[in-house]
């Protein structure tokens, strides 16, 4: 720091806080922070997971988890970060009163979980991006699920083709997290954001037009709890930590971004909102089109490669609107990868006092490494099993259903039992200049009771402690 600057920390006690990077604020905070939360989790992940698991029924669980146990995690996590001003590391570096505790183990976690969660989404963003060609070219236009079957496979059994477009996807990637947090990715979401959400109306309307889409309808709102199983309940609630980016840090290192005058209950109720209407869009896009053509929705992870493509190709102006669907796909997963790299970057610039090119430089290659077994899962690799899991597969499943639940219960006890109601009213009332005082009241009284008892007893049920 010079001299100038050190004059003005003086002066302006807010001073030192302009010359860390930054959200510029209002619109902008919001739809950068649901440009992390908006992602192939919405248009992959949320409507396979809904269709394996018997629709409606799921559907609530996820509602509820994303009520009682996402949204205080999202504002314990804002509000953690932008009271140290830190990345989540060094946030329970800094916050921890008790230093013999190690509280900064959750921020590990969470760097960990970002090179695992990237490890896979990137090569489905790969694959996504692939498809827009493919839909493009008219190569996977076809009715017949054996086509677009051997055309998955083809692609995703190439090895050098995988990691190809996995390093593509890593690139393009560095390369706005280099531009920083305002320039890279604030503007990327402001630009992406009303795109996206205009692309995925245009299909809307298209699927509920159809002939026979309400017995997509009926599969999407109309529960049958018989199919709600332990297991599929601890899936519903890991969808909603991995949807809303939490449990990891990631929240907490955008946080760490916020203007001290951001409204943070409010604006994380938005991106919650925000998010909840994106997955809702993208399950009113596919089911009524799925059931529409007589299709199973149960397909899983390939229900977008396989069982999509051929719903498309058999309604009007279907070439068109497997374009657009794929094209906004490959939109949605940019904010998402952009915050998984962030997590890393901000570590390391923190932790080393790196450049954010040298930080960027290093993730980036580790993330090729990592990455590779991901993207080798389904060709060379494919025999490498631990715990039964493929690297694929293990990296989803172990990310979603227990680093990200793990870490979001140490943080609402951190927030709850540790951190304290006097930080914390100061800190959501913006030391009280804001008149919510009841309503941070609410949201103390919830992490501190009801979200780490609800996680869990999820968690535990989830591995079958209380019998199958
Ligand atoms: N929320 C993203 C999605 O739903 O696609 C995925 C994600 C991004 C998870 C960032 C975790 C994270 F830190």
């Amino acid at each position: 720091m010079n001299a100038t600057e050190q004059l003005e920390l003086k002066v302006k006690p807010n001073a030192g806080v302009q010359l860390r990077d930054g959200f510029t604020g209002g619109l902008g905070v919001v739809l950068a922070t649901l440009g992390s939360a908006v992602g192939l989790g919405n248009i992959w992940k949320f409507p396979y997971l809904t269709g394996a698991n018997g629709g409606a029924a799921f559907l609530i669980v996820y509602l509820l988890s994303t009520l009682l146990v996402g949204l205080p995690v999202m504002i314990s996590e804002h509000m953690l970060g932008r009271e140290a001003r830190s990345e989540a590391v060094h946030a329970f570096l800094k916050l921890s009163p008790n230093k013999k505790i190690p509280w900064w183990l959750v921020g590990a976690s969470g760097v960990l979980a970002a090179f695992m969660i990237m490890a896979f989404y990137t090569e489905v963003a790969g694959w996504v991006f692939a498809y827009i060609f493919k839909a493009l070219g008219g190569g996977i236009f076809t009715t017949d699920p054996a086509v677009t079957e051997a055309a998955f496979v083809n692609l995703i059994s190439n090895p050098w083709l995988s990691l190809g477009i996995q390093w593509v996807v890593l690139a393009a990637i560095g390369l706005i997290i280099l531009q920083g947090v305002a320039k890279g990715i604030e503007k990327t979401a402001k630009r992406v954001m009303p795109v996206l959400f205009g692309l995925l109306l245009i299909v809307v309307v298209r699927s509920l037009t159809l002939d026979g889409a309400a017995a997509g309808l009926n599969f999407l709102f109309m529960p049958d709890f018989s199919k709600l199983t332990g297991a599929a309940i601890l899936t519903a609630m890991g969808l909603a930590f991995f949807k809303l980016s939490i449990g990891m840090g990631t929240m907490i290192t955008y946080g760490s971004y916020y203007g001290s005058e951001q409204n943070i209950p409010v604006n994380a109720a938005r991106v919650m909102l925000g998010d909840l209407l994106v997955s809702l869009l993208a399950g009113l896009a596919i089911f009524p089109a799925v059931f529409a053509y007589g299709v199973e929705p149960d397909a899983g992870p390939s229900l977008l490669f396989i069982t999509i493509p051929t719903v498309f190709a058999s309604m009007p102006f279907g070439h068109f609107f497997m374009v657009v669907f794929f094209l906004l796909t490959s939109l949605a997963a940019v904010g998402a990868m952009l915050s998984l790299v962030e997590v890393p970057v901000a570590f390391l610039t923190e932790k080393f006092t790196w450049s954010r090119k040298t930080a960027t430089l290093v993730v980036v290659f580790g993330l090729a490494v990592t990455g590779s077994l991901a993207a080798l899962s389904n060709s060379v690799l494919a025999d490498v099993k631990l715990l039964g899991f493929t690297f694929f597969d293990l990296f989803d499943y172990f990310s979603q259903n227990v680093l990200l639940p793990v870490g979001g219960l140490f943080i609402a006890l951190f927030v709850g039992w540790v951190f304290g109601w006097k930080k914390v009213e100061q800190a959501l009332t913006n030391r009280g200049a804001l008149k919510n005082t009841r309503l941070v009241r609410l949201f103390f009284l919830v992490t501190r009771f009801v979200t780490p008892v609800l996680v869990l007893l999820v968690l535990l049920n989830g591995f079958g402690v209380f019998g199958k």
